[in-house]
């Protein structure tokens, strides 16, 4: 079986790559084509997957290319993991926005919008090439802000492009442990868009142990969510919200937070993995080492200022471990290739089952998976609460898409504006005439006020 990466230059494709090696099944994949614009890139991960490959006698073959039409000629998976922009437009997004005062954040509010009008563009011609050279494959998008990306690739790839993301199987995972129980033997109920879900009961032996963890206060705050959101407040929402929900439930000391920060995240990030690359570039050993270090790094620093700004204290060590976004995309890979029936959590066309959004709207629920694709299953309605943000959101999201492949500056504007977590026209107008001036891959936005 064919693998390609997009983005195959990408820091965390060491992450995929192990969880190949240790797929000792049948039918697992045999050759991993990395794709990336950046040969130094492909030259340092390489390294390291050499490093990782040694003592398995049938390690995936790897190549690297350049060349898009190539690296998706063939594939029967694409995983799309594109940055496009870099961690510098990364850090541009976060700045802009939060020198206006507004959340700057890689994937949620201002931030988030700015990387889909840059992303969605690049996101849809890759679609569209993968179409038209591999219809038969089947494409699993990491690429942020993973929702909208996705709901913009299914315009060209249907079905076949699904989303996914591990912070919904973390949480899960997290809670789980926290009450003692196999995650395994649970079934979650999680439900909403990317990076804007709840997980509303937690079913054991056919018996919701959600309740049971809300009100024991001492697991509650053992772990991430607890700490971040504090036990009194999740009890009385009565779920268990994703972790980027800190950034609308504690807006303003999130805010507050990045604003008092040194450097945004995006900031650190391109500092660390310049570190990074340019020693792969000269390290002759240890490659491998030196990898894990600076991923641990970036696990320990993930969401510091939202931690910071509530007093929420240090990461839990076993709050490192986080879903696992590799183990999500070989389970859907294996249970697409193999037919082997499995429930995932993922980002796919809703078909109507998060009411009030439409079928084609993209959202993030458990799915059947097997060799037909994933289906959405219905789970409990959403709160009011929940659809107000959600409804709002999936406006925002498709505002940008509208946008990003018609070119209208007025849909641009719209989006801006009418986030939930931007709170003035006035500060929208701001954000757009910010964007287009320091922010690069915007130009196609026409002064156009037509939608
Ligand atoms: C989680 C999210 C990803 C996001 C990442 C950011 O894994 O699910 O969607 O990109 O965090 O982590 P970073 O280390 O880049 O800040
Ligand atoms: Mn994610």
């Amino acid at each position: 079986m064919r693998l390609t990466i997009l983005g195959g230059g990408g820091f965390r494709v060491p992450l995929v790559y192990r969880a190949l090696l240790a797929d000792r099944g049948k039918g697992r994949v045999t050759h991993v084509t990395l794709h990336d614009l950046d040969q130094r890139r492909l030259d340092a991960i390489v390294k390291v997957l050499r490093e990782q490959a040694s003592g398995y006698e049938d390690a995936p073959l790897v190549d690297v290319t350049t060349d898009l039409d190539a690296a998706v000629t063939g594939a029967d998976f694409v995983f799309s993991a594109i940055r496009v922009g870099g961690l510098a437009g990364r850090a541009t997004d976060e700045r802009v926005a939060l020198e206006l005062g507004v959340l700057g954040q890689e994937t949620v509010g201002a931030g988030g919008i700015a990387y889909g009008l840059r992303t969605i563009p690049v996101a849809v011609d890759i679609a569209r090439r993968i179409a038209r050279l591999a219809p038969e494959a089947w494409v699993i998008n990491f690429t942020n802000p993973a929702g909208m990306v996705t709901e913009a690739m299914a315009a060209h790839l249907g079905d076949r492009v699904i989303g996914i993301c591990d912070s919904p199987v973390g949480l899960g995972r997290r809670a789980a442990r926290a009450l003692g129980v196999d995650p395994e033997r649970a079934w979650f109920d999680y439900a909403g868009l990317n990076h804007l879900g709840w997980l509303r009961a937690i079913r054991v032996d056919g018996v919701d142990v959600l309740p049971r963890l809300l009100a024991d206060e001492a697991a509650l705050t053992s772990f991430e969510e607890g700490k971040l959101f504090g036990a009194d407040w999740l009890r009385t929402l009565g779920s268990l919200p994703n972790e980027y929900l800190h950034y609308y439930y504690f807006n303003r000391e999130a805010v507050a937070g990045a604003r008092a920060a040194s450097q945004t995240r995006g900031a650190f990030l391109l500092e660390q993995q310049a570190r990074f690359y340019s020693r792969m570039e000269a390290a002759g050993t240890l490659p491998f080492e030196t990898w894990d270090a600076t991923r641990l790094e970036r696990e320990v620093t993930y969401m510091a200022e939202n931690r910071e700004a509530v007093d929420a204290g240090e990461r839990n060590s076993c709050d490192l471990d986080s879903g696992g976004y590799e183990n999500v995309a070989l389970a859907l890979m294996r249970a697409i290739a193999l037919d082997e029936r499995t429930t995932l959590i993922l980002n796919v066309r809703g078909r109507g089952v998060l009411r009030p959004l439409d079928d084609q709207a993209v959202i993030e629920t458990n799915c059947h998976v097997d060799a037909n694709g994933a289906r959405p299953v219905s789970g409990l309605p959403l709160a009011d609460h929940s659809v107000g943000l959600v409804t709002a959101v999936k406006s925002v999201e498709r505002d940008v898409i509208s946008a990003a492949t018609s070119g209208s500056r007025a849909a641009a504007l719209r989006a801006f504006a009418l986030h939930p977590l931007v709170d003035s026209v006035a500060v929208a107008r701001r954000l757009l005439d910010g964007y287009l001036t320091h922010a690069a891959g915007l130009d196609y936005l026409q002064v156009d006020t037509r939608v």
